[in-house]
């Protein structure tokens, strides 16, 4: 695996790679068995499977420890190496932004970003979308890989490639869980051991909502209330909890029949997300 800092050594290196097609999985490193996922499709795909690494300034608000998001490298290359990676494009802030970041262009999908992490978290999918968008442009890749457990991420990232026509197809990829049904995640490193026992009620809870609207229930305010109350008896302080339209991510109606139900609740400090996809 080549592991390359700047735009021109990447672009060289790709410029100089043999004919075939590239999967790219964008990453902030504290690479769990999500990416190598996510890493592992990539590889299966395509000739060439380029990984990038980049803790994004720009995604992170004022009140969020950009410093203190861990950074493990020597694993995650090891990690990337068994999994089959050729590349690995490191580049640093100034390499990505230049010294005028706060001056610099940004790409924003207003319509998908407002609710949810979108509200709480306000700017992340502008840093998010602005990077992607960069990363894409430097690496030209045929296909990207993003996770699911991220799936208002991923919606806007789709939304911006389509009204942009970028040449790159998307695939979204399944969240990996732990046997007890929790989203592998960067943060459970977070959790005490107490947190965790109590983390996968997460999932359960979405889960059983999902039970409930795929039996017949269609009174969504009431799920979602008894959701939130369950989940807040339990310790969590949620951010919310909502069942959307899976695709425009608007509160949902009985009229629609592909559905999200989108959760983010804190355990202590700890901002834990997930979400279910179902068809009624
Ligand atoms: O999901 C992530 O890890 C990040 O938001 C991404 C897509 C790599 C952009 O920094």
């Amino acid at each position: 695996m080549q592991i390359l800092k700047t735009i021109e050594s990447l672009q060289s290196a790709l410029g100089g790679a043999a004919n075939g097609t590239l999967g790219f999985v964008p990453t902030m490193g504290n690479l769990h068995a999500g990416h190598l996922s996510l890493v592992a499709r990539a590889r299966a795909d395509h000739d060439l499977v380029v990984v990038s690494i980049f803790v994004n300034p720009l995604q992170f608000g004022a009140n969020e420890d950009l410093d203190a998001y861990p950074r493990t490298l020597d694993a995650d290359s090891a990690a990337l190496i068994d999994a089959g990676c050729d590349v690995l494009f490191l580049p640093s802030a100034e390499e990505l932004y230049g010294d005028d970041m706060l001056q610099s262009t940004r790409v924003q999908v207003p319509e998908l970003g407002a609710d949810y992490c979108g509200a709480s978290r306000p700017g992340h999918f502008d840093g998010v979308t602005t990077v992607v968008a960069k990363l894409f442009n430097i690496v030209q890749p045929d296909a990207a890989y993003f996770g699911l457990k991220d799936y208002q991420q991923f919606s806007i990232i789709r939304k911006m490639v389509s009204d942009l026509a970028m040449p790159v197809a998307l695939h979204g990829v399944d969240t990996v869980r732990e046997a007890s049904g929790l989203a592998l995640s960067s943060r459970n490193g977070y959790l005490t051991p107490e947190q965790k026992s109590l983390a996968p009620l997460l999932y359960q809870t979405i889960k059983s909502i999902g039970e409930a609207i795929a039996a017949g229930e269609q009174d969504f305010k009431r799920l979602t209330q008894a959701g939130k109350q369950q989940l807040q008896e339990a310790g969590f302080q949620l951010d919310y909890l909502a069942i959307a339209n899976a695709a425009s991510l608007r509160t949902a109606t009985k009229e629609d029949s592909h559905l999200v139900i989108l959760v983010a609740a804190y355990l202590g400090s700890t901002r834990l997300i997930d979400n279910l996809r179902i068809f009624i």
